[in-house]
């Protein structure tokens, strides 16, 4: 019989809640007819957000979103976003869809959307095509106590007396590349005055540094050796990583194209480890704590709902499902390095836990996976083994490349032990034995699975809930046997005592 081991006495660290969390940009269907119908509209809605994302969001325990974006934050002016009378602007992907920035979801809205979600908003601030003042100037406007400066005075004006908690702020997004296509040191320089002005306002909200574009190690060894000067001003790296597939179809798919995907997902665990390597080796473990505030998959136009009119629309499947659960799994067991990562996109884009159009609104699998892990959130992560072997995977240059068929990850927290498993085969079930090192189980819990129709199995407008998962009770004795099916997730809840 294979095992997988949880070995309690080997504790990895807290997981933070934050490492659960979402990303939605002024792009495409994210915003506008993604989380946001309007006041007026048939759509179900609280103050214009769709009500059944505001409550699927509710019932993972979302803990943050990034906003507003990704590369629109460099073009973006906080101030076109507030008050009456809101000007229609060039959007950063205007290009692409032809689609202009009404700006009807400013500060304001988007604050609102996170409260009643119960989620934390993550400000991703301009530094391309802006001064210092002007991160200076919106946190004044958002933060400053009532009643104050004229900034929370007219934030009052605009209908909020109380300021905002907005916690996380971004000095600029992708500055490698769509934020300025700067070099490391010029965006290290320009982090260090934006920087300044913010701790010097703003001194206990996070401040988080543009990271590199996936296996970039010249900027993070660049950026650092500039930035490691002012340690006090860095409190988060942030890094991107989109596991890239333009060349086959979304959702009709072979075994090959699926691992394809399943290998990248697993490679993200050697970039956290480069890129640590240089934290730590610029002495900076303690305060550049990894923002993985971009990820997902990114596969070629077209295959969502709106047939390629929401810009990077992607249709989503029991493959992502699996990607997700393999990112969260190697989040959580590098918990100790990673303080938040961000899925990319909430709705109508690319990695989505939603899509929407008008009155439709669905869950994807992805959406099904965090529902599965959210009990982590949390908890202290406890390190994992296993010995069932590997999947052959031939890469693009037809090298023999090789995964892990499980990928697992386990936390406890209150007395209540999590193991969550990924089985990446395409077409080997595992039965296992869970072996618990160092915990007693003490009750009966419960086993989750999700499972689809084969690996391409989606849900759609026509079939919401083709792919959902299904819950059954488990006991101790029941550990000792368990069968996880090909391209399948599971968790695992019970209770536990200390040995
Ligand atoms: O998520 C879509 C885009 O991908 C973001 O705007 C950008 O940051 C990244 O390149």
């Amino acid at each position: 019989m294979k095992k997988v081991y949880v070995l309690a006495p080997s504790k990895i660290g807290t997981i933070k809640p934050e490492i659960y969390g979402h990303f939605t940009e002024h792009i495409g269907g994210v915003i506008y007819d993604g989380i946001y119908v309007g006041k007026d509209s048939p759509v179900e809605n609280v103050h214009g957000f769709r009500k059944f994302i505001i409550d699927k969001l509710k019932a993972i325990n979302a803990p943050v979103v990034r906003w507003p974006g990704g590369c629109y934050a460099e073009v973006y002016d906080w101030r076109d976003g507030v008050g009456e009378d809101r000007p229609t602007r060039i959007n950063w992907w205007t290009r692409h869809d032809k689609r202009y920035e009404s700006n009807e979801v400013g500060t304001h809205e988007f604050v609102d959307f996170c409260e009643l979600v119960g989620a934390k908003p993550y400000f991703a601030a301009n530094v391309t095509s802006v001064s210092p003042m002007h991160i200076r100037n919106w946190m004044d406007y958002t933060m400053s106590p009532a009643g104050t400066t004229t900034l929370a005075k007219e934030r009052e004006k605009n209908g909020r007396a109380e300021p905002f908690d907005i916690p996380y702020w971004g000095i600029g997004n992708e500055n490698w590349g769509g934020g300025g296509n700067m070099t490391p040191e010029y965006y290290a320089e320009n982090f260090r005055r934006f920087a300044t002005l913010a701790q010097n306002a703003f001194p206990d909200v996070k401040r988080i540094a543009c990271g590199p574009n996936a296996e970039d190690y010249e900027w993070t060894r660049r950026f650092l050796a500039v930035a490691r000067d002012c340690p006090s001003l860095i409190d988060g790296y942030a890094m991107h990583y989109y596991c890239w597939n333009l060349r086959d179809e979304v959702t009709s798919f072979e075994n090959n194209d699926w691992n394809r995907m399943m290998w990248l997902s697993y490679h993200i665990q050697y970039l956290i480890t480069r890129h640590w390597a240089y934290i730590q080796g610029y002495g900076l473990e303690n305060r550049a704590k990894l923002y993985v505030d971009e990820w997902g998959a990114w596969y070629k136009e077209g295959t969502g709902p709106s047939g390629g009119a929401n810009l990077y629309e992607q249709q989503s499947t029991m493959r992502d499902a699996l990607i997700t659960a393999i990112h969260l799994n190697t989040f959580n067991n590098n918990c100790e390095k990673i303080d938040m990562a961000n899925c990319a996109q909430l709705v109508n884009n690319l990695h989505c836990l939603f899509l929407a159009a008008g009155e439709n609104c669905i869950a994807t699998p992805t959406y099904h996976v965090f529902d599965l892990f959210k009990t982590h959130m949390g908890g202290t992560c406890l390190r994992t083994a296993n010995d069932a072997g590997t999947t052959d995977y031939h890469g693009i240059k037809g090298d023999l490349l090789k995964f892990d068929n499980l990928s697992t990850s386990a936390s406890v927290k209150d007395g209540m032990l999590t193991v969550t498993i990924a089985n990446a085969s395409p077409e080997q079930d595992i039965p296992f034995a869970l072996d618990i090192a160092g915990l007693d189980v003490c009750g009966d819990g419960e086993m989750t699975l999700l499972v689809g129709d084969g690996i391409c199995d989606h849900n759609t407008f026509e079939e919401p809930e083709r792919v959902v998962p299904k819950t059954t009770p488990i006991t101790a004795d029941g550990l000792a046997e368990i069968v996880i099916p090909h391209a399948s997730v599971v968790a695992i809840r019970i209770p536990v005592t200390e040995r």
